[in-house]
């Protein structure tokens, strides 16, 4: 990649501003915790693992830049730079995986003394960044077969090298692609209201170099229709235990189109992405943003004054419609719930019994073409 997401930079957090792109590429410098949680907050970073990796890395700041020497004190004030991260967004889970191991570290505060715990602190958030990269590099070895020479892949919002710590999920099975030399075309969704699609994947795809054509979100079925889409991978934000994906608003009317031209509807995300706590999509949190997004652009009124607006910013596709989950250790199939139990319960074997079984494609362990469990 020609640029870095996000860096530490030991006395401040560098990130690149997600809000100016595609017309700047400028770095946003925060050196306090706080100026990390505001770009959360106002989209200066976003996408699951990305803000996973900056949430961690404002908690590093916060504490390093802490004074104290008493580790109470100390870890009181690092707890309240923990609970300003989770307020931050609330839908992609990433970032509250994230906060969770900043808060185990912290945690043994008395034992490992103030100056030991911000070293593993630190340490800690480059860890979080570092095996993202690997990870969705992962993902892209296992995703790429899907892609085949001479297709039309379909995404939606961004889930490349902008949204993680590094190389995308959905957008890393598409360079994985690539890298292994084959030519294919890419649809990429504008992705309304904040235009993720058109601002960022494009960019990012120029930058690489890969065929890519922009659709506005309603153009997606006429593609379709016309024979011109064979995969649609996109990104995650939260899975719950059945497989239920909140992704970006649009991601659902996406899977429900699909499904009714016949095309395989994937989602890539990295385990840190799934939250077995929830028994389905209908208890993850969606987060509704400001109506300005939808009746302004850039700040310039397109709507009438007073006209009432919704403004979901994501929204839950539903297992039924998912062909398959390409997550760094293999791509899970069907039925969801049971096969991300495995995935859990077994980390080490799962390679052998997802990805060897000769079921004509990799991972299809239980398979029931007509089941309706997840
Ligand atoms: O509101 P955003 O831009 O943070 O939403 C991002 C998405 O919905 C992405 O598709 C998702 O986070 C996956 S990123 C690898």
């Amino acid at each position: 990649m020609k640029f870095k997401t996000i860096e530490w930079k030991g006395d401040r957090v560098r990130l690149l501003d997600q809000r100016r792109l595609p017309q700047e590429v400028q770095y946003l410098d925060c050196r306090s915790a706080s100026s990390v949680a505001q770009a959360i907050r106002t989209m200066a970073i976003r996408g699951a693992p990305a803000i996973g990796v900056a949430a961690a890395m404002g908690i590093a700041l916060g504490a390093k830049k802490n004074r104290s020497s008493n580790p109470r004190f100390f870890a009181k004030a690092v707890e309240k730079v923990c609970r300003e991260m989770r307020e931050t967004r609330p839908t992609a889970v990433n970032l509250f995986w994230a906060v969770d191991r900043m808060e185990k570290i912290l945690e043994r505060v008395e034992s490992d003394g103030v100056e030991e715990t911000k070293k593993r602190l630190v340490r800690e958030a480059l860890q979080i960044l570092g095996s993202d990269i690997e990870v969705n590099r992962k993902i892209g070895k296992h995703g790429k077969q899907l892609i085949k020479e001479g297709d039309g892949v379909l995404t939606h919002c961004n889930a490349g090298a902008l949204a993680t710590g590094g190389y995308g999920t959905a957008l890393g099975v598409i360079y994985a692609a690539r890298d292994e030399g084959k030519q294919f075309q890419v649809f990429v969704d504008e992705t309304r209201p904040m235009l993720q699609g058109c601002r960022l994947t494009a960019w990012e795809l120029i930058q690489e170099k890969i065929p890519a054509t922009l659709i506005t979100d309603n153009m997606a079925g006429v593609l379709m229709r016309k024979g011109l889409v064979n995969v649609v991978v996109v990104g995650a934000d939260r899975i719950a235990g059945n497989g239920d994906t909140a992704n970006k608003i649009g991601t659902y009317g996406l899977a429900v189109l699909s499904k009714s031209h016949g095309i395989p509807f994937y989602v890539a995300a990295p385990t840190s992405t799934l939250d077995l706590s929830l028994v389905s999509g209908e208890e993850i949190p969606i987060e509704e943003r400001n109506i300005e997004e939808v009746t302004h652009f850039r700040g310039y009124p397109i709507a009438p004054k007073g006209v009432k607006a919704f403004n979901p910013a994501f929204d839950v596709t539903p297992h039924s419609l998912i062909h398959g989950i390409i997550t760094e250790k293999g791509i899970i199939r069907k039925p969801f719930r049971k096969n991300l139990k495995t995935l859990f319960a077994t980390p080490n074997s799962f390679k052998e019994r997802f990805q060897t079984l000769p079921a004509g494609e990799a991972g299809v362990p239980y398979r029931t073409r007509n089941s309706k469990e997840g």
